[in-house]
C-alpha cells in the first residue's frame, strides 16, 4: 500500500480528541509567521516584524560552552528540576537582582519560559478557579486558563496608563475563588514595565490573601526607562510568588529551550513532578551552556538592550509620523503597540493588508486578547534597515489606502 493509500484510509476513523483540546487556544505569531513564509515562497519579499525573538545570535561564550558541553558528553539525561550547579547560579542571580534570599531547591529549570506558565496553571487552578491575568497579554495565558476549565478574568491593560493596569479594577476582580493572578512586566506585548509603586499597589490591593502570583518576568533584563521590580521582592510576598524568568530574550537563546521558575520549595517539588511526566528534564549541554550565560561575560546583554533601544527610538518616531497611527514609546521588551484606530481599520484587517499588500508582516492587537482591538504590534528585533524599510512602506500603503 502506497502512503498515500495509507493516509486515505487512516481518514476513515474520526478524529475523537478530548473534550479540553477545544479550549487550547494558540499564538497567533507562528501563523503569521507560516503564512509570510508562505507569501516568500511565491516570491514576495517580507519584512518580519511578527515574530518575539532577539534577531542576534547566541552570544559566542555560550555557544562555546554549549559545544564544549557535547563533547564532554553533556548529552544524557539530567535531574528534573535541573542541573544543581546552574539552579545554584540561577539562585544566587535572582537573590541579587530581586533583592531576597532564593536557594537552589526553589529553582525549577524547564526547557524554556512557556513550560512554566504551563505547569503553574495546570499544578493551581482547579475547574471553577479564576485566574485573573492582563488583556492583551501574551496569548498562552488565557489559552491555558481555559484549557484546565478554570474562570478566565482578564484585567485590562490601559494605554494612558502607558499600559499599567487600573489597581481598582484589580480590587474588584479578586473574589474568593482567585487562585492565581499573572503579571508581566516588562510587558508583551505592550512594552509596558510596572514600576516598584505600581507593583506594591498591586501588592497592597491582593493585602494577606493566599493567592498565587505568576510573575512572567522573561524580559528583566531589556527595560530602557526605570528599573526592573518585581513582587516576590515585596516583603510577604515571597512564598505566593512564582518568578518566571529565562534564556530566551535575554541571552537570544530561543531555539535552545531553557528557563526556569522560582518559587517556594513545596510547590517546586510539584512543578517538577510535571517535568518528570512531561520533558524528564531540560536539555543538559543547554544547562550547561546556560551556566555559562549566567556566570560569563554580560556585555552582550548590555550590547543587545542598547541596540534594541535604538531601534525602538527610530521606530516609534516613524510609527507617530504615519497617517492614522499614534504610538507611545515602551520602556522595556522589544515591542511597540501602535494605536491604529484613527485609521478607520479593524486590528486585524489592518494586520492582513500589511503582510499582503505592504510587504509587512506584525501582529493585530487583538492575538493578545479583546483589549488589543485598536492596536498593531511590531517587534523591533530586526536591523535598522528593515524598520525603516518597513516605516517607508506602512507609510506608502496608508498614503494609498487611507
Ligand atoms: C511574556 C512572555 N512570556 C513567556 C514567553 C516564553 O518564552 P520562551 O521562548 O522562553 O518559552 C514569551 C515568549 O515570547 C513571552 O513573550
Amino acid at each position: 500500500m502506497t502512503g498515500f493509500a495509507m493516509m486515505e484510509k487512516a481518514t476513515q476513523y474520526e478524529l475523537r480528541l478530548a473534550e479540553r483540546m477545544s479550549r487550547l487556544g494558540t499564538e497567533t505569531a507562528f501563523e503569521v509567521l507560516n503564512k509570510a513564509r508562505a507569501l516568500e515562497r511565491q516570491g514576495r519579499e517580507i519584512i518580519h516584524l511578527e515574530i518575539g525573538e532577539p534577531d542576534f545570535d547566541t552570544p559566542a561564550n555560550i555557544v562555546d560552552a554549549g559545544i564544549e558541553a557535547l563533547q564532554k558528553g553533556w548529552t544524557h539525561y539530567g535531574p528534573s528540576a535541573g542541573l544543581p550547579e546552574l539552579r545554584q547560579a540561577i539562585a544566587e542571580e535572582v537573590s541579587g537582582s530581586r533583592g531576597v534570599q532564593v536557594g537552589s531547591d526553589e529553582v525549577v529549570v524547564v526547557p524554556g519560559g512557556k513550560p512554566i506558565i504551563f505547569f503553574t496553571v495546570l499544578a493551581l487552578a482547579d475547574v471553577g478557579d479564576e485566574v485573573i491575568y492582563p488583556n492583551p497579554g501574551f496569548p498562552i495565558y488565557e489559552s491555558m486558563i481555559h484549557y484546565v476549565g478554570a474562570q478566565a478574568m482578564p484585567i485590562r491593560l490601559h494605554e494612558e496608563k502607558d499600559f499599567g493596569l487600573d489597581v481598582d479594577e484589580l480590587a474588584s476582580l479578586i473574589s474568593d475563588r482567585t487562585k492565581l493572578i499573572i503579571l508581566n512586566s516588562p510587558h508583551n506585548p505592550t512594552g509596558g514595565v510596572l514600576s516598584e509603586q505600581d507593583i506594591r499597589d498591586i501588592a497592597e490591593a491582593i493585602g494577606e490573601r493566599n493567592i498565587m502570583v505568576l510573575s512572567d518576568e522573561i524580559y528583566s533584563r531589556l527595560i530602557f526607562d526605570g528599573k526592573h521590580y518585581s513582587i516576590m521582592s515585596v516583603p510577604g510576598f515571597k512564598e505566593r510568588t512564582i518568578l518566571l524568568d529565562g534564556f530566551s530574550k535575554t541571552y537570544a537563546m530561543t531555539g535552545w529551550r531553557m528557563g526556569y521558575g522560582v518559587m517556594r520549595p513545596d510547590l517546586a517539588t510539584h512543578i517538577t513532578r510535571l517535568m518528570t511526566n512531561s520533558n524528564s528534564c531540560t536539555a543538559s549541554f543547554t544547562q550547561v551552556a546556560g551556566i555559562e550565560a549566567i556566570r560569563g561575560d554580560q556585555s552582550s546583554v548590555d550590547h543587545m538592550r542598547a541596540e534594541f533601544q535604538r531601534r525602538r527610538d527610530v521606530f516609534v518616531a516613524g510609527l507617530n509620523r504615519i497617517k492614522g497611527f499614534s504610538c507611545r514609546m515602551p520602556k522595556g521588551a522589544f515591542y511597540v503597540f501602535p494605536n491604529v484606530s484613527k485609521t478607520g481599520w479593524k486590528s486585524k484587517k489592518l494586520a492582513d493588508a500589511l503582510l499582503e499588500e505592504a510587504g509587512v508582516a506584525c501582529l493585530s492587537g487583538t492575538a493578545f486578547g479583546d483589549f488589543g482591538e485598536g492596536y498593531l504590534r511590531f517587534s523591533v528585533a530586526n536591523s535598522l534597515e528593515n524598520l525603516n524599510k518597513a516605516l517607508e512602506r506602512i507609510d506608502q500603503w496608508t498614503k494609498r489606502n487611507l
